[in-house]
């Protein structure tokens, strides 16, 4: 089984848009994968308990349980873990990074938003994660040209020294409706940009996680 955070210290980053639409592209795509809400709002929680249709498991824990959760997800022949995670405190979101096989960092590209990746990079690489950035919420092209925000944006969070995602999401009201259904945008409108976006996304992020090493192989090694 592997584990995935999703890590952002700032709020409204957008890591519960991406577990959300993580999990369930994990789910659609066969994996037995749950979902670990460790935020205090349950947003995670909230939206899947609005979706209809079969989806990830949903565990709504404590930060403290999280370790117990993953070990008994392991024995229970669960593929993949994502855990959704709370902006503060800090302990918490450690706790997160020393589960995760990937930790995937939500960044819009803001200053404080940068700023505040570059702190989290830290501690992902002090814990020797592997780790991810993930541009969210970029604003649309402009006649077909990157907007400077966007430009400026992956410039410093190449210094982090963590690779970028080759796919980001842009800000789309499809993002809000779905997670509003519990749905993945590409459930929501297959096809749609947003789909799309979510579909590389997840591709991307499968073959890092699958690629991590096991931690047991790591030790034996
Ligand atoms: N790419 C996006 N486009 C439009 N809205 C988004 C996008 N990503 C997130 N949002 C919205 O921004 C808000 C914060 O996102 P959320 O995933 O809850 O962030 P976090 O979990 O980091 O606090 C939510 O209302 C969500 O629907
Ligand atoms: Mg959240």
């Amino acid at each position: 089984m592997k584990t995935v955070a999703l890590v952002s210290r700032k709020g409204g980053a957008g890591k519960t848009t991406l577990a959300v639409n993580l999990a369930i592209s994990a789910h659609l795509a066969g994996f037995k994968t749950m979902l670990a809400d460790i935020d205090p709002q349950r947003s995670a929680t909230d939206a899947l308990k609005a979706r209809v249709a079969p989806g990830p498991i949903l565990m709504e824990i404590n930060a403290g349980k999280l370790f117990q959760t993953k070990v008994h997800a392991e024995h229970a022949g669960l593929d993949l873990l994502i855990v959704d995670t709370p902006a503060a405190p800090e302990a918490d979101v450690l706790q997160a990074v020393q589960c995760a096989d990937l930790c995937v960092l939500v960044c819009r590209p803001t200053f404080l938003d940068i700023a505040s990746v570059a702190r989290s990079t830290e501690a992902v690489r002090r814990l020797g994660k592997p780790g991810l950035i993930v541009l969210n919420q970029a604003p649309a092209k402009r006649l077909g040209e990157e907007p400077t925000t966007v430009l400026q944006a992956v410039q410093a969070l190449r210094f982090c020294g963590l690779p970028i995602a080759p796919i980001g999401l842009r800000a789309r009201a499809a993002y809000q409706h779905a997670i509003a259904r519990g749905l993945s945008a590409c459930e929501w409108a297959p096809g749609d940009p947003a789909s799309q976006e979510i579909e590389r996304l997840w591709r991307h992020v499968e073959a890092l996680a699958l690629s991590t090493q096991d931690v047991s192989q790591a030790r034996t090694n």
